[in-house]
């Protein structure tokens, strides 16, 4: 196979809309009948679905994974300057979301093996200010949460999940984002369920929580014209919430996809001097993402230049830690802080997996892993 070249996207969202072509359409066009875009059956009938599926009692479904987190804080009261605890190694939502209600976003270090925040930088980090923890649980795989949730309940701190690169995963057979206090998802594109634009969900066990959360999102109304918070407008479109019923239904026989996939990957490059994502006995991931370790930062970015030529597209997730972005320049975090995160952003590399990813798509990129380390 070396010999003909392929095309590999990093991710192909119309290849995975593909697979559950007809049952979309059909809902969607149900919707576009209806009428009803802006809080249709479908949207309550999601959460209801979403819930049960989670095995939570609230689901409060809402326009992104960011407003989920901002949405989660709100009901939380925090002061201006309150403190919440975020992992340096991560999307930026975490921290923005935080910084955005005008409190301080304090980072913490990463696990190497897991990728997800470490529960001792955590300990280290609380102070008498913290008000929050929030866990990313990144790549599709869990965060120490017993360790975590022990700190949480010592230092009566919430826990706040992001399971936005998780849903589907669990952890000692419960599913990720019921662990804590409240869980935080997106549904764009690229997540394990996702819509066909942007959505995010808000779950928690706690009903006070949950009561407020529904309000907040929806301009802090408790009934029509009566606002008891102020709020924000934070909604899933009717038709995002149709796809999404659709998307549920298979999101077991996917996220078993992904497994395979990663399985594929990890007995292929056993022998190579790459370090593979790892699941460890409490955990069950999701494999959201599928993301190796190289030995430098010149090696990591050799082989991504290599596979562009031979047409496999891979992506850094993430070149630069949070607590180095200008945005958060005046905190005063500087290089050397969380040597960990800074770490991790020169040497990983996201491969493609996803769902309509095939087997022989996946055997091309194998191939040319192999023939980059002199092993073909
Ligand atoms: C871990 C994590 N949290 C939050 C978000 C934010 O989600 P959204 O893009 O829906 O706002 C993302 C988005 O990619 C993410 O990866």
């Amino acid at each position: 196979m070396l010999g003909h070249k392929l095309k590999v996207p990093f991710f192909d969202a119309s290849a995975n809309y593909n697979l559950n072509k007809i049952v979309i359409d059909e809902a969607l066009q149900k919707v576009l009948e209806g009428g009803a875009y802006i809080n249709g059956a479908e949207v309550g009938l999601f959460a209801q679905h979403l819930a049960t599926y989670l095995n939570v009692n609230h689901v409060i479904p809402c326009a992104n994974g960011t407003d989920a987190l901002c949405l989660a804080l709100m009901a939380l009261e925090l002061q201006r300057g309150d403190e919440v605890i975020v992992p340096a190694f991560n999307f930026i939502a975490a921290a923005e979301a935080v910084a955005h209600l005008g409190l301080v976003p304090v980072f913490a270090d990463i696990d190497p093996d897991s990728f997800n925040i470490c529960a001792n930088s955590i300990e280290e980090k609380i102070t008498s200010k913290t008000r929050a923890i929030i866990v990313v649980h990144l790549f599709g795989a869990a965060a120490s949460m017993d360790a975590i949730l022990n700190i949480a309940n010592k230092y009566q701190v919430p826990v706040i999940e992001d399971v936005a690169q998780s849903l589907g995963g669990e952890y000692n057979g419960k599913q990720l984002g019921t662990l804590g206090s409240i869980g935080c998802t997106s549904f764009f594109p690229t997540k394990n369920l996702a819509c066909f634009g942007d959505g995010g969900a808000v779950f928690s066990a706690d009903e006070l929580l949950a009561s407020k959360i529904k309000m907040l999102a929806n301009h802090g109304q408790e009934k029509k014209y009566v606002h008891k918070y102020i709020g924000i407008n934070s909604r899933l479109d009717t038709l995002q919430a149709a796809v999404l019923i659709c998307q549920l239904k298979v999101l077991n026989q996917q996220i078993e996809k992904r497994r395979a996939l990663a399985m594929r990957y990890a007995d292929a490059m056993r022998n190579l001097p790459v370090s593979l994502p790892n699941e460890t006995i409490d955990i069950k991931h999701s494999f959201n993402q599928y993301c190796i370790k190289l030995s430098t930062s010149e090696q990591r970015n050799s082989l991504k230049e290599y596979l562009e030529q031979k047409g496999i597209s891979t992506m850094v997730y993430y070149s630069s830690p949070n607590h180095l972005q200008e945005a958060f320049a005046s905190s005063g975090y500087k290089k050397g802080d969380f040597p960990v995160a800074e770490q991790l952003c020169q040497i990983v590399l996201a491969l493609p997996i996803f769902p309509a990813l095939s087997f022989t798509h996946q055997d091309y990129i194998i191939e040319h892993i192999k023939s980059f380390f002199g092993d073909a």
